[in-house]
Formats: C-alpha cells, sequence, structure tokens
C-alpha cells in the first residue's frame, strides 16, 4: 500500500511518536509512507515528501511534528475537495491516515464518505476527544503545567501574593483539573462548571482568615463566568469556527486583587503547555496509535478511529464534524474540590 500520513491542528507532543510508528509498521510489511506537509494544507497543495525509516530516525524525544502542521479545512469549497483528491490520486496513494484533534477528524470523516480510505489517530492536550480515554499530549501538558504551579507556590509563599495560573484547554477543564489536583491547586475554574467570582474571592479569604498566606488558583482558558463572559485574545474566528482565546487568567487575577485585596499576579501559560518532548505516557500511547492506524488500513478497515480503552488499544468510527466534546469527569472535578479554600 502506499499510505499518506498528516498531521493537522493544533500541534502537541508524542505526534512523532506517532510518525515513526506508521512508518516502521508500513515499511516491515512492504507499504510505502508519504508525508504531507501541514496538515490538510498539503493535500491541498501537492506539498508531499517520502518516509522512510532513516527519515524518522531519532524523532520519537522531539516534540511538535517533523511534517508540520496547520488549521486548514478543505471542506470550505468544493474546488479544496476536488484538488485534494486530484493529488490524493496524482501521488498514488491508496489510503490515508490523519493524525489530529476534532477538526482534522471531522474532515478525515467527510472525505472517508466521498469515497478516500481514511484512518484517524485522536491528538490533543486538551484530551477532551470522545471515544478514547486518553489523548497523546495531555500528559506532557499536565506535567509542564504541575511543574509550573509547583514552582509558583515558592514564590507566592515568599511574597505571600495570590498566583493565578491561565493552562490551556479550550473548551474542557482536563488539564486545569488534572494539573491543578497533581498542583495542589487552592481553586481551580473549567469551562464545564460556569464560575462566580465572588464565591472564588470568598474562598480565598476564608483560606488566608485560617491563617494561610498565598494561595494558587489555577484557571482554564475556556472557563465563562456565570454571567456566561468568555474571554478572547483577538477578534475573529478560524476556517473552523473558533475564537483565539487566552487572558481570562489576568482578569480574575485583576478582580480578585479588587475584590480580596490580597496582592495577586498572574502566568499564563499558553504555548509552553504543547511544546518539548513528550512523556513517556505519550510516546508509548502515539507509538501504540501508530502501529493500529497502519494494521487497520492493512485489513482494509478505513473509516475508523484508533483509541484508548483502559490499557487495550480499539477502534471507533471516525467522528463526525461538530460532534459534542468528551468533558471533564465532574467527580474528578469535585475531588479536586475537597482541596479548595
Ligand atoms: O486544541 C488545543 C489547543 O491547545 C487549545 O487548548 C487552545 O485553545 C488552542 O489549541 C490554541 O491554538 P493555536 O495554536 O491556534 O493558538
Amino acid at each position: 500500500m502506499k499510505i499518506g500520513l498528516l498531521t493537522g491542528g493544533g500541534d502537541c507532543p508524542g505526534l512523532n511518536a506517532v510518525i515513526r510508528a506508521v512508518v516502521r509498521r508500513a515499511s516491515r510489511s512492504g507499504s510505502e509512507v508519504l508525508g504531507i506537509r501541514n496538515g490538510w494544507a498539503g493535500l491541498l497543495k501537492g506539498l508531499v515528501e517520502p518516509l522512510t525509516d532513516y527519515s524518522v530516525a531519532g524523532i520519537l524525544p522531539k516534540g511538535g511534528t517533523i511534517l508540520g502542521t496547520s488549521r486548514t479545512n478543505p471542506f470550505t469549497s468544493r474546488e479544496s475537495v476536488q484538488k485534494c483528491f486530484d493529488h490524493f490520486r496524482r501521488y498514488g496513494l491508496d489510503a490515508l491516515v490523519a493524525v489530529g484533534g476534532e477538526d482534522t477528524l471531522g474532515v478525515a470523516s467527510l472525505f472517508h464518505k466521498e469515497g478516500m480510505p481514511v484512518v484517524g489517530v485522536p491528538k490533543t492536550i486538551d484530551n477532551d476527544l470522545p471515544g478514547t480515554d486518553y489523548t497523546f499530549g495531555f500528559d506532557t501538558a499536565v506535567n509542564v503545567a504541575m511543574e509550573a504551579i509547583d514552582r509558583l507556590h515558592s514564590t507566592a509563599e515568599s511574597h505571600q501574593r495570590i498566583m493565578v495560573v491561565e493552562v490551556m484547554g479550550r473548551d474542557s477543564g482536563w488539564i486545569a483539573t488534572v494539573a491543578g489536583m497533581a498542583g495542589g491547586a487552592d481553586y481551580i475554574l473549567v469551562p464545564e462548571q460556569p464560575y462566580d467570582i465572588d464565591e472564588v474571592c470568598n474562598s480565598l479569604k476564608q483560606r488566608h482568615a485560617r491563617g494561610r498566606r498565598f494561595s494558587i488558583v489555577v484557571v482554564a482558558e475556556g472557563a465563562v463566568s456565570k454571567e456566561g463572559r468568555l474571554v478572547a485574545q483577538a477578534p475573529g474566528v478560524d476556517e473552523f469556527g473558533h475564537v483565539r482565546l487566552g487572558g481570562i487568567g489576568t482578569l480574575i487575577a485583576r478582580e480578585i486583587e479588587e475584590r480580596t485585596g490580597f496582592e495577586t499576579r498572574v502566568t499564563i501559560l499558553g504555548h509552553v503547555q504543547r511544546g518539548g518532548s513528550p512523556s513517556a505516557f505519550d510516546r508509548v500511547l502515539g507509538t501504540r496509535f501508530g502501529l493500529r492506524a497502519v494494521d487497520l488500513l492493512h485489513e482494509g478497515r478505513s473509516g475508523r478511529m484508533v483509541a484508548l480503552s483502559g490499557s487495550r488499544i480499539v477502534d471507533i468510527p471516525l467522528p463526525e464534524p461538530g460532534q459534542e466534546k468528551r468533558s471533564l469527569d465532574m467527580q474528578l472535578y469535585r475531588d479536586a474540590a475537597t482541596f479548595f479554600g
């Protein structure tokens, strides 16, 4: 088989593990892999490069994706869809492995419906894709955020300040909750649970009244106030209709300082959470996903997405575009909340 391989959407640690595994499994079974550059943009423009065991050697510990990525949506016009099919045929491809989040996989499912054999591999640091217990990238991002929280503890304590840490998580509070729990956060704000700033401040005041002189507040970038306020960084939306989030931490810090009188600072972690070398968990999950994706194509089972169920790699149908996200397990949030205040 000749298999096209692309990575789309926001990058995350572990993508190179998938690429390496796809190439290894394919080459050991007599198939070829053509890397498509920059996600769906590469299929649209015909940007390809052969991938061999040699070209993927040494990429396992590297962050990002050697293939590049973009948030391109070819389904914005029929002409673009046709161009993708033209390139698919011109390069003699039999099938595609698309590695990405909800948007990339939604496009994969549309191509599959139009007759292109595609298998999906789920990725996102946000961990909010339905059908898989974990996505790779999440564990690394959580560890980055946890380490930041650990570091903020000592400076917060020295200065007797409140530290607000903004983490990623467009629609879900997985990173905020797991990193906050691991780092011992004193309050966590997530998109799934609209927050009341008065409640946050009262909880912090009570903690300080009990003699604690500093606090750590973790806020997911997509957290919304009970009045429904969401903070965007820039006007407009991308090709999939997403606003660019970021900055809610600054607002929360200002509100906390004004309402409590405690000196407050903010740290916005941003893309630091997506960069750098993947954790062992993410390397292994990415590797297992990549191997299974090629197996599915060799078995003639396209239109599927690999997924983690417990400790097993399974496969499920490719997600439909706009499918509902996997929101945070609220029991986990309640467990984390036991330590608030
Ligand atoms: O979807 C993953 C994610 O990291 C979100 O948490 C975040 O809102 C978004 O990507 C940022 O994307 P970009 O790289 O386009 O700024």
